[in-house]
């Protein structure tokens, strides 16, 4: 009887063949772009720009660097001296970055966060804020257009940040925003009144004010983690407050698709809307930015679908 196979340190991968050598077209002249974040190993913004950059037959790549907060400083100032175009930043160094640039945009200035830089023909470093622009662009999408609504934001973390931003730049009719630690809600709502004065700013706790907020609310959004995989029972909401058919429930967390929040909505009929789609114009206009190109949003809507298993 032959024994099982040890597998020891001996054992190695088998040789490439020639024609594997010379894979790709990755050359001397690859533009690269990329992401900052710390752990970065769950993106998959990898996978869906560089989705993208096939699609036009573009010879860029998009990879991820892993970057430790005591070294943001370093890994920004390397940008313009490699060459990169640009990159993504995400968590721990939304605000951080900032320090370090030239200039922002007046979304990154209010949102207090920078999700994508760009290195400009001058070798200046500009900072933008996508989210807020991608989640009005995935509500129109939807043909929501935000413009007079009353919206209710559950959460004042930082993705709250710039979807209260969002919401005021586009036209919504007034936001109220709900969190269990009110006092951020406060300062949020206070931050976001002064850059829109005309604009009626709400704060109140969450879940205590859900049953009387729920009553006038046209779009709802849900800016907390309540729901995400793995914890999916979580549930921003109260359960017995029923939803109107002729409300708009969206849910930033996008992983499940079908979240408990979104389950709730679909079954009294409002219109449920997973935060997949915020994801891929985020990065849709991130990729405008450094390329100069109209990004293929389908192509990216695709690869994330792939991703998730939802094709
Ligand atoms: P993000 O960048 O995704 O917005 P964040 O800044 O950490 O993340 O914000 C998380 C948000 O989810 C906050 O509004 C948080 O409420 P608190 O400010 O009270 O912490 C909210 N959140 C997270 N877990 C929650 C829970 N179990 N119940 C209610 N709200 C919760």
């Amino acid at each position: 009887m032959t024994e099982p196979q040890q597998h020891t340190s001996d054992s190695r991968r088998p040789d490439a063949t020639d024609s594997e050598l010379l894979p790709t077209d990755i050359t001397a002249a690859t533009t690269l772009v990329g992401l900052i974040g710390w752990p970065i190993t769950h993106s998959i913004s990898p996978q869906m720009h560089n989705a993208a950059f096939a699609a036009r037959r573009m010879n860029w790549r998009y990879l991820a660097f892993p970057v430790p907060p005591e070294r943001v400083a370093e890994a920004v100032a390397g940008l313009p001296a490699l060459g990169l175009r640009g990159v993504n930043v995400t968590v721990p160094h939304k605000q951080a970055v900032m320090s370090h640039l030239d200039r922002w945009t007046p979304a990154a200035e209010a949102i207090g966060a920078v999700n994508t830089i760009v290195v400009d023909e001058d070798r200046h470093l500009s900072g933008d804020n996508t989210d807020a622009a991608g989640f009005i662009a995935d509500l129109r999408a939807h043909a929501v257009d935000p413009a007079g609504k009353r919206a209710l934001v559950i959460g004042a973390g930082g993705s709250s940040r710039a979807i209260v931003y969002g919401l005021a730049e586009a036209g919504a009719h007034s936001v109220t925003i709900l969190n269990r630690t009110v006092a951020k809600a406060v300062d949020l709502a206070a931050t976001m009144q002064s850059y829109f004065p005309d604009i009626c700013m709400r704060s109140a706790p969450f879940p205590d004010d859900v049953t009387a907020s729920a009553e006038t609310a046209d779009l709802i959004v849900n800016c907390t983690s309540l729901g995400m995989e793995p914890r999916i029972e979580g549930l921003p909401w109260e359960e017995d407050v029923e939803f109107r058919d002729d409300q708009i429930v969206y849910d930033l967390v996008y992983n499940p698709a079908m979240t408990r929040l979104l389950q709730l909505a679909s079954t009294d009929g409002a219109t449920a809307i997973g935060g997949l789609g915020m994801l891929v114009y985020q990065g849709a206009i991130a990729w405008e930015a450094w390329t100069g190109e109209a990004a293929p949003v389908d192509v990216m809507q695709r690869a994330t679908n792939i991703i998730f298993d939802r094709a």
